[in-house]
């Protein structure tokens, strides 16, 4: 019986093996990060995405542009803008992400970048992968770091998602085996831990945080989330200041609304999709995912963006041009310090905490009872 199916079947699975044996090698291979605070010259892509994305990347860019004005004319940093990740031309690519528009990306050292709409069933784009998701696995962005901060209820909190593997490694490649059945697989590789994890404890340490917890469902998908639980203790014992602990997902996501015990969190490592979902929780305590910007950060590239999509409902109705610029802004800061410009970075989120948090001169509602992105950018360029 099923002959047929089960042997189809069974060479896609091989398939999938394959790329994925050979990328566990790969990513090996790469050992050092690049230290771009001392490379001669510095190329930042922007990419302006889709729906609210060219809008709110506008008054991101316009702010690198401001910031790093001094080094841009002396030819030290080049913002260099990168067209033809819109939906309409990936669709007409049928690629996540066009071949010309990825050898471009790939000539830069860091990228700040719009949200992009990913199709879905339904839609009227083909359903093609992801343009993050393709970005993150082709530049092997492995880290997604994604900081929540809410001063007055104590919230100070930095998610280190892992972002290549998971149930995200072949998202797009599972397999209706027949009508009855369908298969989507989980990945979880040594390397791919070990590197999450050192980037944490890392970070922990650089930062005097004396906890970082581990966030998995290693009680059920006990092989790759068990796998990813025992490789984060293993490298936490290299940080014997630090206290770890572990959670499983579904209790963390009911503790970070308990008033009194989601001040202890500081760092969480975990993985993929149970960090998509989380840091959207976590965001919205923050005002919202138009508030909070993420890091794709990898060995030898980096991208920064928002961690929301590119609300299309906002520009149906009209209304872009209102679209809260401080994710990708906040994303802005996460560039400048990885590029190793700490002082621009600090000028830019303090002018942001002051704007968003104390102030509060000039209000986004994301409506036209609110101010617009741009004068919200220049709201803060005034506080720099
Ligand atoms: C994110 C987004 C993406 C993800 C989507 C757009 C594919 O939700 O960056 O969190 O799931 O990673
Ligand atoms: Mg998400």
């Amino acid at each position: 019986m099923f002959e047929q199916e089960k042997k189809r079947a069974l060479e896609h699975f091989e398939k999938l093996l394959d790329e994925q044996l050979a990328r566990a090698e790969r990513i090996k291979a790469t050992k050092e990060f690049v230290d771009y605070a001392n490379l001669d010259r510095l190329v930042i892509g922007v990419c302006g995405g889709d729906g609210i994305g060219p809008y709110i990347s506008q008054v991101s860019k316009d702010m690198l542009e401001h910031l790093l004005k001094e080094e841009i004319e002396a030819g030290k940093v080049e913002l260099r803008e990168i067209n033809g990740l819109t939906i309409e031309n990936r669709a007409a690519c049928g690629k996540a992400i066009p071949d010309d528009v990825l050898a471009e990306l790939k000539e830069c050292h860091v990228i700040l970048k719009g949200p992009t709409t990913t199709p879905r069933q339904g839609d009227p784009w083909p359903n093609i992968e992801s343009a993050n998701v393709a970005m993150r696995k082709e530049l092997d962005l492995f880290a997604n770091m994604r900081p929540v901060k809410v001063p007055d209820q104590g919230i100070d909190w930095v998610f280190f998602r892992e972002n290549t593997e998971g149930g995200y490694a072949v998202g797009s490649k599972g397999i209706n085996v027949n009508d009855d059945l369908a298969f989507d697989f989980v990945v979880t590789t040594t390397e791919g831990t070990e590197r999450i994890a050192k980037l944490a404890f890392e970070y922990a340490k650089n930062n005097g945080i004396n906890r970082v917890d581990i966030v998995t469902k290693a009680n059920v998908i006990k092989t790759t989330d068990g796998k990813f639980l025992n490789i984060c203790k293993e490298i936490a014992k290299d940080y014997p200041n630090i206290a770890v602990d572990d959670w499983y997902i579904d209790i963390m996501t009911a503790k970070l609304v308990d008033e009194k015990r989601r001040r202890d969190f500081r760092v969480m490592v975990l993985p993929n999709l149970y960090g998509d979902i989380l840091t959207d929780e976590a965001a919205e305590f923050q005002g919202g995912v138009g508030t909070a910007g993420s890091a794709n950060i990898g060995k030898r590239y980096a991208m920064f963006e928002a961690i929301h999509g590119s609300a299309p409902r906002m520009v149906s109705e009209g209304r872009a041009q209102y679209a809260d610029p401080c994710s990708m802004l906040r994303a802005v800061v996460m560039l400048l310090r990885h590029i190793g410009r700490t002082d621009k970075a600090e000028a830019l989120e303090k002018a942001m905490d002051i704007c968003c948090y104390e102030e509060k001169a000039v209000v986004i509602t994301g409506r036209p009872d609110g101010a617009t992105g741009k004068e919200f950018g220049e709201y803060i360029k005034s506080k720099l």
